[in-house]
């Protein structure tokens, strides 16, 4: 998620070569041409301020003063409750939030509680349409947030905008996914009730995300109390949700130091405490709950090591050390604080590490040319000197570049200490400031001996170019990450978190996902081996989502009883005598409609044999193009995370037509509420293969070697689909939404007798940013164009649902190149997500490649 790594980082400030073409002519005649390094060493930068206007607006909006938001609103507070909230660069008070009393809590946790049993009994696919709600609010307002946060908590704007802030959307996003799978993901499991969360001011928005998302996708209610030097982006935030429409007392923010949060981890009405922060308080914490029943996670501080081997690549490390202590100001809990060099590269490395940090530029936040901003208060920068010269007296060579800090707020620069000794202060306490300390190593043993020598066990780094040694010093490192030629990596589905005085517990992935639940004892435990699904996985109900612009299940309803009432053949006198606007449907074929190769369209009737419209009639060249149009589509090398989004997209797109598609289906079928029942299940179909798109993963397998075996699941490639005619949405949506999760592009033939609904998918597809080629649609007649895919040599692999004899035509056909065919003729429920989705899907769209990589030395 991080920059592009290995590239000094003042390359992507560079102004455009034509800029400098000019003056670099000029120079000719007087003085010889200068080298483009020489032009990189001496170029300076001009500031690039962001304007800090939109959030003095927001601030103003506010009166600059915040109550706590509570139940669904702000409460009041008297005015001496309020205390002042600063920007650590400039020291200048930004606005005034409340200190959280014992009443305050107790009304947030009783609002938490109140809303509990409404928002635990929605369908997981309402909490999920929740969550991608969230993450779309924060991506619609990600300037602001970025901006405001940078102002809070003192951090780089280039920091927020392109890594707090859209890990933040992405955390909500993949967690909009754990909710929608959370029924069949973790059966006999519920969300663990109301949960008190305690954060730290080093990532405001992000450490919220962090523990808000899971918490609400488990279907827990949620008390959140940011750090009381930078509340403001979760105050900001509550609005966001607010606006979403979020429930009543789901969320609430209440603001204060330690004394509120303190307050918070004794109340008898928490079912958890979630808390990010210093080891010395996550212990206290700890003595706090004992014995209470309460759930705890906590994620603590480190002293992370950061191992360098003499077959390193030093420029890389270089940028890597950059990233790994002067990120965030060294404000980090998993900063690589510690470097452990090679003895033999360590004069070299320190010579190029000095170098590089005068380079470095410190200064206002909101200039986008600078590397490090202001550290978060008066307090902790004293603390960081403090420790440092601690440090010198100790006896540690200090070194700092040769430039000042701005004179006005909280500045620090850049530190590094050498001939430091492993037990020294400030080789063993958290500095949580820009200040590395190196020491060195004679042997890989002795490394892993320094590395672990720390109570602590967050993360670690290790850089070498030799993979066996790598793995090798991995699993002997006492952390709960260990990144290979990287540092600060972070993603929401892989957990994080460390152990020892780090803390337990994890946040993000899966394994996050249990820190939020807890046996549901009103449904028994089930049969997880079997995987039995547990009875109310069906969608149930549709949600009441307060979206303005996704229609919900109740205006589906109405308008699938309006188009029963009034349907759309009843046309009546037709006021002039116009001849109606052709719309007959091409085909879909590389992200364009195409007109069928044979110039011919067939008839689409209803029931009573009325004509509905008509659609292309498909050949055996127009599966050729289409085939190639799949096979040219890059799909397969993007991420699963914008998989996930565009699926997401495409759901989004369709539920603002529901009414339409509804109407439709009702007008081919004849059945008006199995019409808006259907399209509801195609949205939240499509929501769960977005969910996972990120989640089928791999495994990782125990090989009888000194290694491991990995697990991937592969896309099978092009896959060709023949959908049944039940269910003429979600038959389609059912077969393409699983392929095209997991990286595959397809070659669709929709419902024979129902056609019109895939063709109106078309416009869905366009306006979603489904790249072309990744789903194309041939209409015609299903078991001749299935026999065409089946005899297609590059086609990988078909999906077929239809006849018996359709099925055997199909099996037959595939023995050509032995493609994997999937042939159904006994009738699915594709309504029920027990036999319309799941796992089953997912095998037949992926295959498994076994990596194997063994270590050691
Ligand atoms: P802290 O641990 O005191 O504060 C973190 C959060 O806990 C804040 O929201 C605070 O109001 C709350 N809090 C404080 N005392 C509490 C209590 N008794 N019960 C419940 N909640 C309480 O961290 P602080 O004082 O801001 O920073 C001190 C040092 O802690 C830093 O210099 C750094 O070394 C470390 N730290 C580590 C963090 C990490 O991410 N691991 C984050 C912040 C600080």
């Amino acid at each position: 998620m991080r920059g592009t790594r290995g590239l000094p980082r003042c390359l992507y400030l560079v102004p455009p070569t034509s800029c400098l073409v000019p003056r670099l002519s000029s120079l000719v005649p007087r003085r010889r041409m200068s080298s483009v390094a020489e032009i990189f060493e001496t170029m300076d930068y001009g500031p690039a301020p962001e304007s800090d206007a939109p959030v003095r607006e927001w601030l103003a909006r506010h009166g600059d003063a915040f109550g706590h938001y509570v139940n669904g609103g702000w409460r009041a507070v008297a005015a001496d409750a309020l205390f002042d909230v600063a920007n650590p660069a400039t020291g200048k008070p930004l606005a005034r939030v409340a200190q959280g009393t014992a009443a305050d809590v107790d009304a947030a946790v009783a609002a938490a509680r109140a809303a509990l049993p409404a928002w635990q009994a929605l369908p997981p696919h309402a909490r999920a349409r929740y969550l991608y709600a969230l993450a779309r609010a924060v991506q619609k307002h990600s300037r602001l947030l970025a901006v405001l946060e940078s102002m809070d908590n003192g951090k780089s704007f280039r920091e927020t905008r392109d890594i707090d802030v859209p890990l933040v959307a992405r955390h909500f996003y993949h967690h909009a996914g754990w909710a929608q799978l959370l029924a069949s993901e973790f059966p006999g499991y519920r969300g663990v009730g109301v949960v008190g969360q305690i954060i730290p001011w080093n990532f405001p928005l992000l450490m919220l995300a962090w523990k808000v998302a899971p918490a609400l996708a488990s279907g827990s209610t949620v008390v959140l109390k940011p750090a009381e030097f930078t509340p403001l982006t979760a105050l900001a935030f509550a609005e966001l949700a607010h606006e979403a429409g979020l429930p009543p007392g789901v969320l609430n923010i209440v603001t204060g130091d330690g004394e509120t949060g303190k307050l918070l981890v004794a109340h008898d009405d928490v079912d958890k405490i979630a808390f990010t922060g210093s080891t010395e308080v996550g212990r206290a914490i700890r003595v706090a709950t004992a014995g209470s029943g309460k759930k705890l996670s906590l994620e603590l501080g480190g002293k992370s090591p950061f191992l360098v081997f003499d077959d390193a690549d030093l420029d890389s490390v270089v940028e890597g050390v950059v990233d790994a202590i002067w990120f965030n100001q060294g404000q980090v809990c998993c900063a690589g604080s510690r470097l452990l060099v090679h003895e033999g590269i360590a004069g070299r490395l320190e010579a190029k590490l000095r170098d590089r940090m005068e380079t470095l530029r410190i200064g206002s936040p909101l200039d986008k040319a600078v590397d490090m901003g202001a550290i978060v208060a008066p307090v902790q920068l004293d603390r960081i000197r403090t420790l440092v010269q601690q440090g010198v007296d100790e006896g540690a060579r200090l070194w700092q570049p040769s430039w000042a800090c701005p004179a006005d707020g909280c500045f620090y620069p850049p530190t590094l200490f050498t001939d430091v000794a492993p037990s020294s202060t400030i080789a063993q306490v958290e500095i949580f400031g820009p200040v590395l300390v190196s020491m060195t190593f004679r042997t890989p043993a002795e490394a892993v001996q320094l590395a672990n020598n720390t109570p602590y066990g967050l993360a670690a780094s290790v850089w070498t170019e030799n993979i066996n040694l790598a793995l090798d010093v991995a699993p002997k490192l006492k952390a709960g990450v260990v990144w290979i030629n990287s540092t600060n990596l972070f993603d929401a589905a892989a957990g994080f978190g460390g152990y020892r005085e780090s803390g337990f517990g994890r946040e993000g992935g899966r394994e996050g996902m249990w820190e939020y639940l807890t046996r549901d004892e009103a449904r028994g435990e089930r049969d997880e081996v079997s995987g039995a699904r547990p009875a109310g996985v069906d969608a149930g109900p549709p949600p009441q989502i307060q979206d303005a612009t996704a229609p919900n299940g109740e205006r589906h309803r109405a308008s699938a009883a309006a188009a029963e009432s009034a349907r759309p053949w009843d046309l009546g006198p037709r006021p002039a005598p116009l001849p109606p606007i052709d719309r007959t449907p091409k085909l879909f074929i590389g992200g364009k409609q195409a007109r069928p190769d044979s110039g011919y369209s067939r008839a689409v009737r209803d029931p009573q044999g009325r004509l509905l419209g008509e659609v292309g009639e498909g050949n055996r060249k127009d599966v050729r193009n289409a085939v190639e149009a799949a096979h040219a589509a890059a799909w397969a090398r993007a991420t699963a995370h914008n998989r996930a989004q565009i699926l997401y997209y495409v759901a989004e797109n369709l539920a603002v037509r529901a009414d339409e598609f509804a109407a439709r289906i009702a007008a081919m079928t004849g059945d008006g509420a199995g019409a808006a029942r259907e399209v509801d299940a195609a949205v939240s179909r499509l929501f769960s293969y977005a969910a996972w798109a990120d989640k089928y993963d791999g495994a990782v397998h125990d090989v009888p070697i000194r290694g491991v075996a990995l697990a991937m699941h592969e896309p099978i490639g092009v896959v060709g689909l023949a959908c049944p005619d039940e269910g003429p949405l979600l038959g389609l949506v059912s077969l393409v939404a699983p392929a095209v999760a997991m990286g595959n592009t397809v070659v669709a033939v929709p419902s024979e007798a129902h056609p019109l609904a895939a063709t109106d998918f078309y416009s869905v597809l366009e306006t979603s940013d489904v790249p072309a080629g990744v789903v194309n649609i041939v209409t015609g007649a299903r078991d001749a164009l299935a026999r065409v895919l089946a005899e297609h040599d590059d086609v990988d692999a078909l999906w077929y649902f239809g006849s018996r004899e359709g099925a055997a035509a199909v099996e037959r056909g595939s023995a050509s190149n032995m493609k994997r065919t999937w042939a159904e003729w006994t009738r699915r429920d594709w309504r029920d997500p027990r036999t319309g989705e799941g796992r089953e899907f997912l095998r037949q769209a992926t295959h498994v490649k076994n990596v194997w990589i063994p270590y050691g030395e």
